[in-house]
């Protein structure tokens, strides 16, 4: 089995429930990447947006990420935009295992509609406004290693799928 298994993805696919499941399963650390920053930065992820914007977010954000690729066993679980950076999606794919969790616009709105703290829908908070920020994405998410559907699944449903990829 790799030593980092990278799952990657929209937010609200369900990244930070399903890795810290299965960081506990198989005995690897799970590390969080915007609770990593927040740690870091002492500030919510959405006050960093706030208060430096989106385009020193995602600098830190990558920074984070090579801070952890060398480590051994670890899940990690990447924020929703972190794998748009082409070195990012290249220095995770070459160290770890990358898996896309994916799931429909429908499905992330209804898991993430009582959520308030996502800068990137705060003003419009939509099906729509998720399917176009998913279409901008997609492709980039289809680099990962593999895809694990993650609509009408449970977390331990999520994890079983994974476990079977990475053994
Ligand atoms: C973002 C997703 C968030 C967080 C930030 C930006 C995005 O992480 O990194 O708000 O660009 O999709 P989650 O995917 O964990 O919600």
């Amino acid at each position: 089995m790799k030593s980092l298994i990278v799952l990657a993805g929209m937010m609200g696919c369900g990244k930070s429930t399903a890795g810290e499941l299965l960081s506990k399963k198989i005995g690897y650390e799970f590390i969080d990447i915007d609770k990593e920053l927040e740690k870091s930065e002492n500030m919510s992820v959405t006050n960093i947006f706030n208060e430096y914007g989106e385009k020193y977010f995602r600098k830190i954000e990558k920074l984070k990420i090579f801070e952890y690729v060398n480590r051994k066993n670890i899940v990690m679980a990447l924020g929703g935009g972190a794998f748009e950076d082409e070195e990012t999606r290249k220095i995770l794919k070459q160290h770890g295992v990358v898996i896309y969790l994916k799931a429909t616009p429908e499905c992330i709105f209804q898991r993430i509609k009582s959520e308030i703290h996502r800068p990137l829908l705060r003003k419009n908070f939509s099906v729509d406004s998720i399917a176009f920020i998913l279409k901008k994405r997609v492709n980039n998410y289809e680099k990962a290693h593999y895809t694990v559907d993650t609509c009408g699944k449970t977390p331990d449903d999520v994890v079983d799928k994974i476990m079977r990829i990475i053994k």
